[in-house]
């Protein structure tokens, strides 16, 4: 008998207070559901059902590109149990049905295998004990602490708002127990809806066991509202630099780095403050990061030093170069080893040889630049003509002057020297020298409007 989960993500997240569906709100830089179905596919279900129902198209586009998922449209959402109930004629008959909530990041695969084991004839649902179970359905049990129903906390009464322990969201009974329960249920509470939680009642009063599977506080957290999302955000990063400092990176404050996305980091890597990474970051061994900087789809050799308030997205870094303070790369920077980019030095499309230095106020973009060259600082590439870019090819081992102008298309050779101030717009050739500037004109004795008057 098969396992396959059904993953609730229909709901509209009315307390988001937003344009996007609550389930695609990043955690992590990832998407609430994403967390939940990558932890669900650890089981190795034989499928995953996700119901969707507000912006379906915009959450279904997001998940694109992992195949084999089953979709269950739920067009007008009433309630936790009417969504189960559209999932289920898509699950084998003899399946074990595991329910997961979409917004419930933290559900451990520990809980979800828990859960489906301990289903047997009846129903297992997984719970916590909250210090704060403010919003969460409360688990009522009887005098022998037999489980029997769960009330949310709108139709809660003082007394039973009382009860810390709650219901995470989990659930697990075989398909046929949960067709019969879910058929059954009617929207008799304040919202009016088909709560899900109403088959724990409707199961006990069938004579069917009902197995409470414990689950820690912190993974039955979910999120409601743009709070909860903050809250369970802390919680992820934290968790994320506790993964990174075993790991041998020494951040100079762990509650002061994001980690949006996936970071992998060698040896003796040091993160200073106010670090945000977003999507894959590589980073050698001894990379030293300083405090403010941004850092996006990018990987940086060993020995790498970026200095504060640089902003990387979409290069690739060998071994020692330095970066900044105030540099910007942008995407399709490939730097070779031990290059310089410095103060305020803006890079696109630009790839540089070895050695090479650009190391004040220049912008480099559709340009490439050979071994050991120094670009001035004011220097910049003109790649764009209004329509079209162009390419700027600078070779080995040549000197741009200060303030050059260098308008693309245009090629420099090995060793050339560009003199500063200059405008090139013509091919220099190997070891020639181009000035392109007005020549100096001294005017002996020349005398500015006011001293004229005053000599009258
Ligand atoms: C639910 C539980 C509550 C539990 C809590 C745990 C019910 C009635 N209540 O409350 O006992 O303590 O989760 O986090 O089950 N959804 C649909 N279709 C719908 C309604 C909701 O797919 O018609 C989805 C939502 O997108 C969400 C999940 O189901 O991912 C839970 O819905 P939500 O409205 O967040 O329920 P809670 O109030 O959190
Ligand atoms: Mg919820």
């Amino acid at each position: 008998m098969g396992v396959e989960a059904v993953v609730l993500a229909a709901g509209a997240g009315t307390r988001m207070h937003s344009a996007l569906p609550k389930v695609l709100h990043p955690l992590g830089g990832r998407p609430l559901l994403a967390h939940v179905l990558d932890t669900a596919r650890r089981l190795e279900p034989s499928r995953i059902h996700v119901v969707v129902g507000a912006q379906s198209e915009r959450v279904r586009a997001c998940f694109a590109d992992r195949p084999g998922l089953s979709w269950v449209m739920q067009e007008s959402r009433r309630g936790t149990g009417h969504a189960v109930g559209k999932a289920l004629p898509a699950v084998s008959d003899d399946a074990t049905v595991l329910v997961l909530f979409g917004d419930a990041p933290f559900t451990t695969s520990d809980t979800m295998t828990g859960c489906i084991e301990a289903a047997g004839t009846g129903v297992a649902l997984a719970c916590a004990d909250l210090p704060d179970p403010y919003g969460f359905g409360r688990v009522l049990r009887d005098g022998d602490g037999h489980i029997t129903g769960i009330v949310e906390e709108r139709d809660a009464t003082e007394a039973e708002k009382a009860i810390a322990e709650v219901n995470t969201g989990v659930l697990a009974a075989s398909k046929p127990v949960l067709l019969d329960l879910v058929t059954s249920l009617r929207p008799d509470n304040d919202q009016g809806e088909y709560y899900l939680t109403d088959v724990v009642t409707l199961a006990v009063a069938r004579g069917l066991p009902v197995t409470g599977v414990p689950a820690s506080a912190e993974e039955s957290l979910g999120v409601n509202d743009r709070a909860q999302l903050a809250r369970l955000e802390r919680i992820h990063q934290r968790r994320e630099a506790s993964r990174l400092m075993a790991e041998g990176v020494t951040l100079m404050d762990p509650t002061r780095v994001d980690i949006r996305g996936s970071l992998r980091a060698g040896r003796d890597c040091v993160i200073d403050i106010n670090v945000v990474f977003e999507g894959t970051v590589a980073l050698g061994d001894g990379v030293h990061i300083g405090p403010g900087c941004v850092i996006r789809d990018s990987s940086l050799g060993d020995g790498v030093r970026v200095e504060s308030m640089s902003s990387i997205d979409g290069a690739a870094i060998a071994a020692g170069c330095r970066i900044g303070p105030f540099a910007r790369l942008r995407p399709g920077t490939d730097l070779a080893e031990s290059v310089h980019i410095g103060n305020f030095v803006e890079t696109k499309k630009a790839s540089i040889g070895a050695g090479a230095k650009a190391n004040h106020l220049a912008y480099l973009g559709d340009a490439s630049v050979g071994e050991g060259s120094n670009i001035g600082a004011g220097a910049v590439t003109c790649n764009y003509d209004g329509v079209d870019k162009h390419r700027t090819e600078i070779g080995n081992g040549v000197f741009v002057g200060t303030n050059a102008t260098l308008v693309a298309p245009l090629v420099i050779e090995d060793e050339a020297y560009i003199g500063a101030g200059s405008t090139i717009t013509t091919k220099v050739r190997r070891e020639d020298l181009a000035v392109g500037r007005g020549r100096q004109r001294n005017i002996p004795g020349w005398m500015p409007p006011a001293k004229r008057k005053r000599k009258g």
